[in-house]
């Protein structure tokens, strides 16, 4: 009779033992969950996004759509953007630009698209030194940038690059960086830059360089609009008398379907008789940045272009301030 008595609180135990356990898992468990869930809501918190304006005393020649840069010579302060445009699409996309007036051509070696680039300048029939294009060399050339530079310059097969960037910080990017210095004295470069370099590298890297980068080229759109890079070379280096362009002005191919939804935007591009895209790109022209909207609908490349008509107001341009969400759309 004990023994069963027995074998029966030992089953009891053995119960109480399991929901204790599992019961200490799951608060396990939550606690787990809960630790993780706010290491990520803290880690993707977004910085207070800054909604001040830009303290451009750069003066942009929008009267002739040119400024002049630290190099001595003149960029156009729009253009167009051909990352993702490749053959044909590419070569149309550049034609209607040229054709259209547009002067300002921005590729990359990591877009495959020099060749389809040179080959529209080529059958453009516009003059070479009317048209100013950009290229950039990528990371993984750093370590061989001699290599790089000839590559572009053979790949565009346009005489000169106006301008070259390092398309991001890596490895070598100093030595990438000298290396294009040479080309610029040689006169295959007239421009060198950078690209994706923000206040801590700028501030590691300007010293260690013997010609100041005549363009900086970072994302910039209402959600991202990088106000403090922008004060930053625009006043504490000042003396550097460094231009700011913009990529993904629009909000990036493939990332902008609620920026060109935007209500505040669409809003004011109605005070104007404007689009929303020309609302846009007509604030970068007005806080000192080059804009190089991307496209392949030629349509959108004349409107892209359209800009120069109309002024926002200061409370317009505060309105688009306010619109910043440090929302970048890109991982660089
Ligand atoms: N340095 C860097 O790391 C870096 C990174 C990214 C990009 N970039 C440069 O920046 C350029 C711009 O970036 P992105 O081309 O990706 O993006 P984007 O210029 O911000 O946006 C392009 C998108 O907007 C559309 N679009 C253009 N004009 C329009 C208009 N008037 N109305 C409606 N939609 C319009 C385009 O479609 P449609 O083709 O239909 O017009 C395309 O989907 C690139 O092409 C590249 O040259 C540089």
């Amino acid at each position: 009779m004990e023994e069963g008595n027995n074998t029966e609180t030992n089953k009891i135990e053995t119960s109480n033992k399991k929901r204790n356990i599992i019961i200490l898992m799951i608060i396990i468990s939550i606690i787990i969950i809960s630790f993780i869930v706010t290491l990520c809501v803290i880690l993707t918190k977004k910085k207070n996004p800054s909604t001040k304006l830009v303290n451009n005393p750069k003066e942009f020649d929008l009267e002739n759509r040119r400024v002049k840069l630290n190099s001595g010579y003149y960029i156009p302060t729009n253009g167009i953007g051909t990352y993702s445009l490749y053959s044909d699409t590419c070569i149309n996309s550049i034609q209607a630009a040229l054709s259209n007036g547009v002067r300002l051509i921005d590729t990359a070696y990591i877009y495959s698209n020099e060749f389809e680039v040179g080959e529209a300048i080529r059958e453009s029939g516009i003059s070479r030194n009317e048209i100013f294009v950009t290229t950039k060399i990528y990371p993984h050339q750093f370590d061989e940038p001699e290599e790089a530079i000839k590559n572009s310059l053979d790949t565009l097969n346009i005489d000169y690059i106006d301008l070259m960037l390092l398309h991001h910080p890596g490895d070598n990017d100093v030595k990438a960086y000298l290396k294009m210095e040479e080309y610029v004295k040689k006169g295959k470069i007239r421009s060198i830059g950078l690209s994706n370099w923000y206040i801590k590298e700028l501030k590691k890297f300007l010293p260690k360089i013997n010609i100041m980068p005549a363009i900086i080229q970072n994302e910039i759109h209402p959600y991202y609009q990088e106000t403090e890079v922008i004060n930053y070379i625009y006043n504490d280096i000042k003396d550097k008398n460094i231009i700011v362009q913009g990529w993904y002005p629009l909000g990036g191919r493939g990332y902008n379907t609620e920026l060109m939804k935007d209500e505040v935007l669409i809003n004011i591009g109605k005070k104007y008789n404007k689009s929303l895209p020309q609302v846009i790109l007509r604030w970068n022209l007005q806080r000192g940045t080059v804009v190089i909207p991307g496209s392949s609908n030629p349509e959108h490349i004349i409107e892209d272009n359209n800009i120069y008509d109309f002024e926002l107001s200061d409370e317009d341009m505060q309105n688009i301030a306010n619109l910043n969400r440090n929302e970048k759309h890109d991982w660089y």
